[in-house]
């Protein structure tokens, strides 16, 4: 599989997941943008090699490179790094982690139970970044998950797959900066995650980004049908050249998945 492909398979599962990015990404072609994607962002569990270095590893085989950076989320209890890719216009790709042994007892027996259902050498899958979940889950797990973790209910939910794709804003054409975007974003209908403003991070942290808000799909709780809220579509400006992550904004963004309205 070459970058290409995967990035390919990546976009195809995450657009089943995300109705509104494909709607998104066809209303910006309309106006004769051309997407670059700045990143890519996948979540995994800190257990049982689930986490990062397993969802890493179909990225390295194509050639991306682990970034130095070292990331934590401590009310959400994450950790998280990422990659580069030396071919330019390439995304980076950020993957974090749920510290599984600082959740509560209980929620590290739930999310035991899920994993006690992984098939053997699962984690070494090279589709693992789109494999999705590989066990079965009720809904009274997923809400215990929900009321510790929203991250915890996501993963039991959803499994092994990309949370976002992020537009850069640097590479649009027609748009002079994220207010703008975001305006013609809520104008066209969409509703963006306001928590903590709608635009987190500042020219100062060089790294300024906006998402929506997930889509609600239909997923199989061990035979009842939910509607949870499944991925977002994320914008980013950078200044400076950087192309760090600040952990501060990370932190709002990460709550677009959240099943509470904000
Ligand atoms: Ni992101």
């Amino acid at each position: 599989m070459t970058k290409d492909e995967l990035l390919a398979r990546l976009w195809a599962d995450y657009v089943q997941m995300t109705p509104q990015a494909e709607r998104i990404h066809a209303l910006l072609g309309s106006r004769g943008e051309r997407v670059v994607n700045d990143h890519v962002a996948l979540r995994g569990l800190g257990i049982a090699d689930l986490g990062i270095a397993a969802l890493a590893r179909p990225f390295e085989a194509v050639g991306y490179v682990e970034q130095p950076a070292r990331y934590r989320f401590d009310d959400k209890k994450l950790v998280a790094r990422y990659w580069r890719h030396p071919e330019p216009g390439s995304p980076k790709v950020f993957i974090s982690e749920l510290c599984v042994g600082e959740l509560s007892a209980r929620a590290q027996a739930l999310l035991g139970e899920l994993v006690a259902q992984v098939p053997a050498d699962f984690s070494r899958r090279r589709d693992l970044p789109w494999a999705g979940r590989p066990w079965r889950v009720t809904r009274a797990i997923y809400d215990e998950l929900l009321a510790e973790s929203e991250y915890a209910a996501w993963l039991a939910a959803f499994g092994f797959r990309v949370n976002h794709f992020t537009v850069s804003v640097d590479a649009l054409a027609t748009f002079s900066g994220l207010a703008e975007l975001n305006k013609f974003l809520v104008g066209s209908g969409f509703q963006l995650n306001t928590s903590g403003g709608a635009i987190k991070g500042t020219p100062a942290d060089k790294l300024e980004q906006s998402s929506t808000r997930a889509d609600a799909i239909a997923v199989d709780l061990d035979g009842e049908r939910a509607q949870i809220p499944s991925c977002y579509y994320e914008f980013a400006k950078r200044y400076d050249g950087f192309e760090g992550f600040v952990p501060a904004s990370a932190d709002k963004i990460f709550e677009s998945t959240d099943a509470k309205p904000t």
